[in-house]
């Protein structure tokens, strides 16, 4: 009896030992700091209670400096977020600084296997400098296994990067693989060569935030979708993107009624669009008044901001939302812009998200620098990824849907179910002094007064194109609806759409431009 206890008393010692990680003296540098550990990050994500550690007596293998710790600086395992399972790492940065060797990489690719087998969502919680450079090799192998099982399972369980801490290297990567990266403001960074590299090879001098921190990947890079100004807040946000998602690609995303009136009309949004075609107005304001109360989650706000993504529920049912912005650059499509819809229009569709659009575009950006950047090959990517989406689809026309821009946000050919259109809406190759330039400049240069006639034409134009009904006419949308009652449409056609299938043509994929 008492050899059983004492059995009991060295499992409890060392179970003791494994929650220490680096110890009682890093664990208190990493709260100096402002940190939490990996496991107090873990309590606050998952459902209090729900945690189940999985291999926590794990250690380097081959460990000549005899430093190695258990659990090998990554506490892995799964648990619980709002009721449903997940499975979860998160690196200890008080061990090694997080770094990553081969058997702290075997922990991931467990939880990821497991993730996938279990149709599972997978959070990874990232505080790490990288490749464990005592492992050599061994460490960029270990990377390379994370890096093939983030791509192979993407679009399989939604993958989400939490970066609470340093992600350098070749190690950004991985987040980067994932369906949403979410950084902790003046805390976290991601960049693949560090400021002391860049001096060396560029002679530039930049400091880590300046140079990979929140507001950058958000604003400049893109790679970021959501950032918070400390840590329990960036996981609350991961809680809330997994409230919007299915567990995986077989599955439904969960219906969450907030009780708001299906029905509700909103009769501000008649005014909403200003009559003279060239003012801007906020598209923000209308998903924020359609969708329902509360309940739009944008994502990467600060990153081309002419085009707007983001997760929301109508009546309960999760969305994805796409729209121009007209506030900003009128609500052109430039390279950015193309990146920014097509991988929202992707990610949707992997995980049964049905898209809505809203349409307000004059094209797409001219200029010799957009040209030459390649936006023929970025603004491929939006046909392509919504000819390819089979999620229902449903398009709203607010006010310019000009050549390319029409054609390419969820027009009705492209495989849109439902495309209706504003009163206010301008459905045509281009507007009406571009179009009136070509057709008519002889016209005009011959008028006794052109000035009077170019007027004349462009009124013309506008009467005869620049009006909603001459697609509806023509049966490229379905129907012209009032703004007021945009809610109660969507909701309608979602119900009516939402078990929709599409079969597809059998091939290995196809060769999206990227
Ligand atoms: C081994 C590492 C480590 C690493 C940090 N440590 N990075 N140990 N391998 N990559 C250890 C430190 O030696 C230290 O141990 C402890 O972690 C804490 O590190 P500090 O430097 O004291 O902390 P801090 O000042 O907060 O700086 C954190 C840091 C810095 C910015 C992350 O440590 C750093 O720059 N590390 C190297 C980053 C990097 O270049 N990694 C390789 C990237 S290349 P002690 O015992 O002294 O406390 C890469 C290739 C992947 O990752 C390729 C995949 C394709």
């Amino acid at each position: 009896m008492a050899q059983v206890d004492s059995r009991n008393e060295n499992l409890k010692k060392m179970r003791d030992t494994a929650q220490q990680g680096g110890g009682p003296e890093r664990i208190e540098r990493q709260h100096a700091k402002g940190s939490l550990t990996a496991r107090e990050r873990l309590a606050l994500l998952l459902d209090e209670g729900s945690f189940r550690e999985l291999e926590p007596f794990v250690v380097q293998q081959h460990d000549p400096d005899k430093k190695s710790v258990l659990g090998d600086g990554v506490v892995t395992g799964y648990g619980k977020v709002d009721g449903r399972m997940i499975y979860v790492y998160a690196q200890d940065f008080t061990v090694h600084g997080g770094s990553l060797g081969e058997m702290h990489s075997r922990k991931i690719c467990r939880v990821m296997d497991l993730a996938v087998r279990t149709g599972s969502p997978v959070v990874g919680m990232i505080d790490s400098g990288g490749a464990r450079i005592q492992e050599g090799v061994k460490s960029l192998g270990g990377y390379a296994e994370i890096f093939r099982r983030n791509a192979q399972y993407s679009g399989v369980v939604p993958q989400i990067s939490l970066i609470m801490g340093p992600c350098a290297g070749g190690a950004a990567y991985s987040p980067a693989l994932t369906d949403v990266v979410i950084m902790v403001e003046k805390q976290s960074f991601m960049f693949l060569t560090g400021p002391q590299v860049i001096k060396t090879v560029t002679g530039e001098e930049v400091d880590f935030e300046s140079l990979g921190g929140a507001d950058v990947h958000l604003s400049i890079s893109g790679t970021a979708h959501l950032t918070a100004s400390n840590e329990e807040g960036a996981i609350q946000l991961c809680r809330s993107v997994l409230s919007y998602l299915p567990s995986n690609n077989v599955d439904n995303p969960p219906v969450l009624k907030n009780g708001d009136d299906a029905n509700r009309r909103t009769v501000s949004l008649n005014k909403l669009v200003p009559t003279d075609s060239s003012m801007p107005y906020s598209m923000h304001v209308a998903i924020e008044q359609i969708v329902d109360k509360g309940t739009f989650l944008e994502l990467q706000t600060g990153f081309a901001r002419n085009a707007i993504v983001g997760l929301a529920r109508l009546d309960g049912m999760s969305v994805g939302v796409i729209a121009q912005e007209p506030d900003v650059m009128a609500g052109v499509i430039d390279i950015d812009a193309a990146d920014k819809i097509c991988r929202m229009v992707r990610f949707c569709d992997a995980f049964n998200l049905p898209l809505i659009t809203f349409v307000d575009s004059p094209g797409f950006l001219p200029g010799v620098e957009q040209e030459h950047r390649g936006i023929i090959r970025h603004g491929a990517k939006v046909l392509f990824a919504y000819s390819e989406a089979t999620v229902p689809k449903i398009s709203v026309v607010t006010r310019k849907a000009y050549g390319g821009a029409y054609v390419v946000m969820s027009s009705k050919y492209l495989g849109t179910d439902i495309t209706y259109a504003w009163p206010s809406a301008e459905i045509a190759v281009m507007g009406a002094k571009g179009a009136t330039n070509i057709l008519y400049r002889k016209q005009i240069s011959q008028a006794d007064d052109p000035t009077v006639e170019r007027a004349r034409l462009e009124a013309e134009y506008i009467e005869r194109y620049l009006t909603p009904y001459a697609a509806a006419n023509a049966g490229y949308i379905d129907d012209v609806i009032e703004p007021a009652d945009t809610r109660a449409r969507l909701i309608d056609a979602l119900y009516a759409i939402k078990d929709k299938y599409m079969p597809t043509t059998a091939r290995k994929h196809g060769n999206m431009p990227v």
